[in-house]
């Protein structure tokens, strides 16, 4: 068996549970396309997390569900904030900017997370041609730097956005990893907050691939469905994305998933912080565990153990725990460090 290395919670495998649902739902011909009793379970779990007035569709991907999501909300003409860390801007090649056509402003944080008064200065030039209209602010849920906004800092974002005519977009792909951290349910940190639209993730809580896109309010929605296929996001054989939803929220494994994927975090990010040279940059607050340590050891750390280079500028690095991380793998991992970062 390979190793299993802390480099992304998209490196690990397919949950056990979810690979015995797809193999229960190969049996026979069904309606392609979503018009399948699996696909309609699936979607009744959706509303029964996150409230029965919403509308949901399945896509292959994080990014397709990003970028369909903001250009079923958007026009080319429009802006969209987001953090200088956020998914949409570093990890997408441009295709928000190709598919919407907006402009991305991006705002430079300490944490990942947007505030208010980051955005309140940049809203001029509201109603002149010249300028890009703001139109979206979208944030990470878990942020690319591994912190949680609150239940308050997202209905404060929501709130403000509403107030200023815009939309409050979230990238869900870790939302599970969220709802553990502030043990609240989907609900309560998405509709009951004032959200919009969100990407919500199943691949790194333990699916083999599928993301969801959700409204909050139907009419946002329009005409997703053609969006949708123009985007090349439309799985024909929808039932077997269907079936890994079904397997991860008709039950409590997305729960336990992340919450073992965080303890995992806390245990990692504990030990770490004990070698004297290394040092923890961001409060451990969902998977990942970001840290610098000397330059000079990464490389020989990287020869046993797959991880990142998060900013290479500090030697910063980033280690993500995911639903089968083990103990077994951080007591060696962190031997292994304590031998080599002397
Ligand atoms: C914050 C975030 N959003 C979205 C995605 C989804 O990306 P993909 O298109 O690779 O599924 C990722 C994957 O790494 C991510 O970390």
């Amino acid at each position: 068996m390979s190793k299993r290395s802390f480099a992304s919670d998209n490196n690990a495998g397919v949950h056990p549970e979810v690979i015995e649902a797809i193999r229960n739902t190969n049996d026979g011909h069904v309606i392609a396309y979503g018009n399948d009793p699996i696909t309609a379970r699936a979607m009744e779990l959706f509303q029964k997390h996150f409230g029965s007035d919403i509308a949901v569709y399945f896509v292959f991907g994080g990014t397709g569900a990003n970028v369909l999501g903001l250009k079923a909300i958007t026009q080319s003409h429009h802006a969209i904030f987001c953090a200088d860390t956020a998914h949409v801007h570093v990890d997408e090649c441009g295709a928000p900017e190709k598919f919407t056509g907006c402009k991305l402003i991006t705002i430079a944080t300490p944490d990942g997370k947007l505030r208010v008064e980051q955005i309140k200065p940049l809203l001029h030039g509201i109603g002149v041609e010249h300028h890009v209209q703001p139109r979206v602010i979208s944030i990470s849920q878990v942020t690319e730097m591994g912190t949680v906004y609150t239940r308050e800092e997202l209905k404060t974002l929501a709130d403000f956005a509403h107030d200023n005519g815009m939309l409050l977009h979230v990238d869900g792909a870790r939302l599970a990893n969220a709802a553990v951290a502030l043990n609240a349910t989907f609900k309560e940190i998405t509709a009951d907050v004032g959200v919009d639209v969100l990407s919500f993730g199943g691949t790194k809580n333990g699916m083999m691939y599928g993301e969801a896109v959700v409204f909050f309010d139907k009419s946002l929605a329009g005409d997703f469905k053609y969006i949708r296929k123009q985007g090349m996001q439309l799985p024909s054989k929808m039932r077997f994305i269907s079936a890994q939803f079904e397997a991860l929220l008709s039950g409590d494994l997305w729960r336990r998933g992340a919450t073992h994927a965080n303890q995992m975090a806390q245990v990692l990010g504990s030990e770490l912080a004990q070698v004297p040279k290394i040092k923890l940059t961001q409060p451990v607050e969902s998977n990942g565990v970001f840290a610098t340590l000397p330059k000079e050891y990464i490389p020989t750390l990287q020869e046993k153990y797959f991880f990142y280079v998060w900013d290479d500028a500090i030697s910063e690095v980033r280690l993500m725990a995911s639903f089968d991380t083990s103990e077994e793998d951080i007591r060696d991992f962190i031997d292994f460090v304590k031998q080599i970062v002397q």
